[in-house]
């Protein structure tokens, strides 16, 4: 278990902040490396050429950690869609066949495969949810694994729910079926150890301003191997091989820079940005993803265990991730239920027919405590 982490953040006491999944906060060393890295620009006759790589390097080094990748296989994106818009463009797909995503699957993995299949010929095929008392989506993603799926489009954490896919199971399903595993791990890399050694994907990608603790506008794509020859969305300068030598950029060439990198967006090479990723990424190695979800987790079985008392209920782990806790009861949640946690300074979200709450290692029990007693209060009937 970790200790509280809280001193190196900026969230006053009065805060009670349970909403990682929706923005993390920035932690102080990397506002300050961000800062740093905006101030440069005042100054770019310090910006040397080299520099337009260094930093991009650091920051696929550190990112693959958290894949258990080489950094040859990250590239630099700016959100999820653009990773997931990467990988519709390079896996084929042929008519009659179907691309698998999850019931009510975030939009940034829905609409590309929406706009490929219907550009195929082929079609979308939906996992229904699972029933309530199982929660078993890695058992109904299996069920649905036939052999018209030709991509398998899916998150390791369902997004309003916290449901776990057994994404090993599940690669090894696709690659007995010959079909390729594109995931969106936006919702749980940094807070859920992760290996692509394990799962084999054929493109993973995370948005960095959640579990990774990152600024908004920056994430990672990992690109398997075999997809590296690939088509990138973008043609820009730096993704080519003679990037390096600034004063021959125009003797174009049809090579590109080695491995995953073809696939970086334009201006990847964020002087502002990329320093506070890297700053931030590297604060959660140190602390170390299995243990920082040990340490969120504790507090969210706590947090179940008390909302359980007060007719609240929530999927159980394993089948839950230990970082999403989705709290839901028979009774509608109250629409102005968001509007009244805001006021006594707790912040959670609500999806779909839960109350969504996403600790971190900046939270206290006292922020716990303050969420549960909101919530007895709505058991007890009062919204005031
Ligand atoms: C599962 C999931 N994927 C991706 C995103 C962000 O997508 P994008 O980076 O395309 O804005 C979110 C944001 O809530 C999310 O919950």
């Amino acid at each position: 278990m970790l200790p509280c982490q809280r001193h190196l953040f900026d969230i006053p006491d009065n805060v009670a902040y349970l909403n990682c999944a929706y923005m993390s906060p920035l932690m102080k060393p990397a506002l300050e490396a961000g800062t740093a890295g905006l101030a440069r620009k005042a100054h770019p006759w310090h910006i040397t050429a080299d520099q337009f790589f260094t930093g991009s390097e650091e920051f696929r080094t550190v990112a693959a950690r958290f894949l258990d990748a080489s950094a040859a296989c990250i590239a630099i994106v700016p959100s999820a869609s653009y990773g997931i818009a990467t990988a519709a463009r390079n896996v084929p797909i042929k008519k009659g066949q179907s691309v698998l995503v999850l019931d009510e699957q975030f939009p940034s993995n829905y609409y590309p495969w929406q706009r490929l299949v219907e550009e195929n010929g082929a079609s979308l095929k939906i996992v229904p949810w699972p029933g309530d008392e199982d929660n078993d989506w890695t058992a109904a993603v299996l069920n649905a694994l036939t052999a018209d799926v030709a991509i398998a489009a899916l998150p390791h954490v369902q997004w309003t729910s916290g449901g776990r896919l057994d994404l090993v199971r599940i690669g090894e399903a696709c690659r007995k079926l010959g079909a390729a595993l594109v995931l969106d791990l936006t919702q749980s890399l940094g807070a859920l150890p992760f290996s692509v050694r394990d799962v084999q994907p054929d493109f993973a990608v995370a948005a960095s301003y959640k579990w990774l603790l990152g600024p908004y506008s920056v994430g990672l794509l990992y690109v398997a191997p075999k997809w590296q020859g690939g088509i990138p969305l973008e043609e820009n300068w730096i993704q080519r091989a003679n990037a390096r030598d600034f004063s021959s950029l125009i003797l174009y060439t049809e090579d590109y820079d080695e491995g995953a990198r073809r696939f970086d967006m334009g201006e990847r090479s964020n002087f502002a940005l990329m320093p506070a990723a890297v700053r931030a990424m590297k604060q959660l190695l140190e602390w170390d993803v299995a243990q920082v979800s040990q340490t969120v987790g504790v507090l969210n079985r706590q947090l179940a265990e008390a909302a359980a008392s007060l007719g609240f209920i929530a999927p159980a782990e394993p089948l839950r991730a230990p970082h999403y806790l989705a709290l839901r009861r028979k009774e509608a949640i109250p629409k102005e239920l968001p509007e009244m946690l805001g006021k006594e300074k707790v912040f959670v979200s609500v999806r779909g027919s839960s109350i969504r709450v996403t600790p971190h290692v900046y939270n206290t029990s006292e922020d716990g405590e303050r969420l549960i007693a909101c919530l007895r209060r709505i058991a007890g009937g009062s919204t005031a």
